[in-house]
């Protein structure tokens, strides 16, 4: 075995101010990118030589491949030890679970989350620091700085590692151990939730159905639902990763997981209902006849937390991303803990849980989570939520109701535009920030703007301040809309509209959400001109 410098250019790679790189997978097969990325990591985090790291991915095509790559390079510069999933598979939550248990220098997670995977489609690298969580900018800025500048990257010249066998192996003088990617996460879900009473739950008739959508959360939920807990045989569906997802896209929510929510909405449907994304880091939660949005889930969460034996001593408090709805500032407010609000994007929520500010974060796109890893948790929410359900013994349905008679509802919806032409989003953004100053006291139908600003962050933790976060538009009596420009789109721009009503007369609690909603889309439009702007009418997904 030989080490050999190979001689390349830089590459177009990572936003600045993106945690990874995601792109197609045939950029990332192309010759010398994927190892020009993952020198720059290691040369962007300072070297690796004498470091354990941790590698795994969700299964996707190429995942394996990559993953020998990232052996034999991280041979060449020196690394003591990786610490891999067996097959090259681990969860994100569950490589963050790694990186903080066994101590370690971080770790590199491979996937594009709920991307769609496959040779025409998505891929991804990130690298996640000691805390667990993925790189924050001053280290991504290091990252992307080398990918400017690279000329050459180093790999050894050996034979692949047999990643299927459990055990330690070696790898030129560095040791390589293979584990079982379920083990350590469910050991950890065992310490924060009575699976006692879980079992009992379902052992007392109560079903449910998780939908793995054929990503990584399928070995997890079949070792975790079915075996410990003992959910009936199936009750995991789409169970087995596939590298293309079954064709589909692992994103689970009502568009993408619709059999699920058809069979939650049918006459057989089980008790409860879940579905996790393409690294397992996102949830949607169902109750029989109900779908619970994000925001809603999160705000539940908070309320009952203290039943499971992980959050028995309450909580520190709450995050929430700027766009998620404010469910949960009212469970906070009533529960006197601290509610925080952050810009997109869970690097936000990792200084707050480092610094034991906050235990439970969330965010509208299907990401919940604690300070028991550093990352979105999708299995964890699906157990904190079987964990409630056990002690309480009440339907989904009648949870909510309680809840929102309790604390008020707040309905919520986004509206995305895709693939808009950058010019044209751009001309809607600056024309509506212009207009900002002057909306307050403004009525566009029934609605009366309160208050209207761009939103941004300064850290409580570091410091660092985050600027241009979206626009929001506050109306009397609680009602928001908030406009936002994706971060991760990867064709044109993707306007994402945030429309939110809040509703305090229970009689007023089971409507439509696109219904109680219709004020506000209609503020929306008038005060933001989307269809001017864009040309377009309606948006393209409406979760
Ligand atoms: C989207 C979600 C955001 C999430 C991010 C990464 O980002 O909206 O909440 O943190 O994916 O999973 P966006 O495309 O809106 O920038
Ligand atoms: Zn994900």
């Amino acid at each position: 075995m030989e080490t050999i410098a190979v001689d390349t250019k830089p590459i177009e790679g990572q936003k600045p101010g993106t945690s990874g790189l995601r792109k197609k997978t045939q950029v990332f097969m192309g010759r010398h990118y994927l190892e020009n990325y993952v020198q720059s990591i290691f040369d962007g985090i300072g070297g690796v030589a004498g470091k354990t790291l941790v590698v795994g991915g969700d299964g996707r095509y190429f995942n394996d491949r990559a993953c020998q790559v990232i052996l034999r390079m991280a041979a060449a510069n020196g690394a003591a030890r990786i610490i891999i999933g067996q097959n090259a598979i681990l969860s994100t939550p569950a490589a963050s679970n790694l990186i903080r248990k066994r101590g370690t220098d971080g770790g590199l997670i491979l996937s594009a989350s709920h991307n769609p995977g496959g040779p025409n489609a998505d891929f991804g690298l990130k690298y996640n620091t000691p805390n667990g969580g993925p790189a924050p900018e001053n280290v991504t800025d290091k990252i992307f700085a080398v990918t400017k500048t690279i000329t050459s990257y180093k790999i050894l010249e050996a034979q692949d590692i047999d990643l299927s066998t459990i055990g330690t192996t070696r790898m030129g003088a560095m040791e390589v151990e293979v584990v079982d990617p379920v083990a350590d996460y469910a050991e950890l879900m065992e310490s924060l939730f009575d699976f006692d009473a879980i079992a009992a739950l379902l052992a007392s008739g109560f079903t449910l159905a998780f939908d793995a959508m054929h990503a990584v959360t399928g070995p997890y939920a079949t070792a975790i639902l079915e075996k410990r807990l003992g959910a009936k045989p199936g009750s995991v569906m789409n169970a087995v990763p596939s590298p293309d997802f079954g064709g589909g896209h692992p994103d689970p929510n009502p568009i993408w997981a619709k059999p699920l929510v058809d069979l939650m909405m049918g006459s057989d449907a089980p008790d409860f209902g879940a579905a996790s994304d393409g690294d397992g880091d996102r949830n949607m939660i169902l109750g029989r006849g109900i779908y619970v949005t994000p925001s809603d889930s999160l705000a539940l969460l908070a309320a009952h937390a203290p039943l499971a034996p992980g959050y028995a001593a309450g909580l520190k408090g709450v995050a929430r991303s700027m766009p998620t709805s404010g469910a949960v500032d009212r469970v906070a407010e009533k529960r006197g803990i601290a509610c925080y609000e952050t810009p997109t994007g869970w690097k936000f929520f990792g200084n707050l849980l480092d610094a034991g500010m906050a235990t439970l974060c969330g965010e509208e796109s299907a990401g919940t989570g604690s300070d028991h890893v550093r990352e979105k948790d999708g299995l964890w929410a699906v157990l904190l939520w079987l964990n409630i359900l056990a002690v309480t013994r009440k339907p989904v349905a009648e949870l909510m109701s309680a809840h929102w008679a309790e604390f008020g509802r707040n309905y919520y919806s986004r509206h995305d535009y895709e693939d808009v032409e950058s010019d044209k989003a751009n001309a809607l953004f600056d024309a509506l920030r212009a207009a900002l100053p002057g909306l307050a006291g403004q009525s566009f139908g029934p609605l009366t703007v309160a208050t209207a600003d761009e939103f941004a962050y300064d850290d409580p933790v570091d410091g660092s301040h985050s600027a241009a976060q979206g626009l929001r538009i506050g109306f009397d009596g609680g009602g928001r809309v908030v406009f936002r420009l994706s971060g991760t789109g990867t064709v044109g721009a993707t306007l994402r509209v945030y429309l939110e009503a809040v509703e305090t007369d229970p009689a007023r609690m089971h409507q439509d959400a696109q219904v109680a909603l219709a004020d506000i889309v209609n503020a929306a439009e008038k005060i933001a001109g989307i269809k001017a702007h864009t040309g377009r009418s309606a948006p393209d997904v409406i979760t």
